[in-house]
């Protein structure tokens, strides 16, 4: 299904090929620089749709950047829910993650402010439905996102602290380009359905991806969300999930809260709309535990080194 990339990642002085063919895979650009380890690279993914991901990428990278870190949202839904919600006006962009996929635009040239400081957004567009198609054919096709990104942060025409992506409902080569930039992933998994059948099709995506294109990927959580404790399907299901995940689901649950659909809609953060709120509690718990997990010294790697294992259960899908 996908090439093999595993080429060793070492820099070198290669000169970038230029031209208005989208950008193959290029290894010159290493997670040893300097730059790039100060970067998490963090992709929520799940192709369940509506399981929270575009509330958790908005809430999550809001939180940050109010705590003073550098964040910018990368928005890999041809919906462009996570570029409206935060008050971008995605009809009136020059680019967007389109041309970088497509076009072999660098990536900073999508980038846009938002109304939070700090909290930069490389919108998306619908015309991302159609991205697929074009690059199917292109060698290195996975891998384009990635460059884009390193060759941003390697060369410091712009830096940040947090690079967030949201991915769509599907595990198409957006998602795969998402995980292949990665260095871990963000699951929500609403806890009204669990199933760990539907789970499987994007664990082996990712042992996919992790053992051809990008072995660094981990997870860094799953996220328990819509959680509503009155339901005893609700209790059941956390409990299953956390039966089955272990460790690796994080401590934070998101509840249900009507607060957070409403600061979507009001293209707001949660903190801004209603920052009393429970929706602002539990995104304002949830990033105080990645940034604890992505601290030098405490990140993921500490973590699964811990348990003396990677992705544990996963694997054996
Ligand atoms: N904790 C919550 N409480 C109440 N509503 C929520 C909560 N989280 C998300 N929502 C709402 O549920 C809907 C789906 O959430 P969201 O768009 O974040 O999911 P998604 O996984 O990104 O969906 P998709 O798969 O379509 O991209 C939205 O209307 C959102 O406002
Ligand atoms: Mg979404």
């Amino acid at each position: 299904m996908f090439k093999d990339f595993r080429a060793p990642f070492t820099r070198s002085n290669k000169k970038q090929t230029e031209g208005s063919q989208p950008a193959a895979m290029d290894t010159s650009y290493s997670f040893q620089d300097k730059s790039i380890r100060e970067a998490s690279v963090i992709a929520i993914a799940n192709q369940k749709g509506g399981c929270g991901k575009t509330t958790t990428c908005i809430n999550l990278s809001a939180c940050l950047a109010k705590k003073g870190f550098k964040v910018l949202i990368i928005d890999l839904d041809a919906q462009s829910h996570a570029s409206l919600g935060i008050g971008v006006d995605v009809d009136n962009l020059s680019y967007s993650i389109y041309d970088v996929i497509v076009k072999n635009l660098e990536l900073e040239h999508t980038i846009v402010p938002t109304y939070i400081k700090d909290l930069d957004v490389a919108s998306a567009s619908s015309m991302l439905t159609g991205a697929q198609l074009e690059i199917a054919d292109l060698l290195g096709r996975e891998g384009i996102l990635r460059t884009s990104i390193y060759k941003m942060l390697n060369t410091n025409v712009k830096n940040y602290d947090y690079i967030i992506m949201d991915c769509s409902p599907s595990l198409n080569l957006l998602t795969i380009n998402g995980l292949v930039a990665a260095q871990s992933i963000l699951i929500p998994i609403q806890t009204h359905y669990f199933s760990l059948e539907g789970m499987k099709e994007l664990f082996s995506t990712m042992k996919i991806v992790k053992e051809r294109l990008n072995f660094q990927l981990e997870i860094m959580g799953i996220l328990p969300t819509l959680f509503d404790a009155r339901t005893k399907m609700n209790r059941d299901i956390l409990l299953e999930i956390k039966d089955y995940f272990k460790d690796k689901v994080f401590q934070t649950v998101i509840r249900m809260n009507i607060k957070l659909a409403e600061a979507s809609l009001n293209k707001k953060s949660i903190f801004d709309h209603a920052p009393g709120s429970n929706g602002a509690h539990d995104y304002s718990a949830l990033t105080e535990e990645i940034v604890s997990l992505t601290q030098p010294g405490s990140g993921i790697e500490a973590r699964f080194a811990k348990e003396g294992e990677k992705i544990g259960k996963i694997e054996n899908f």
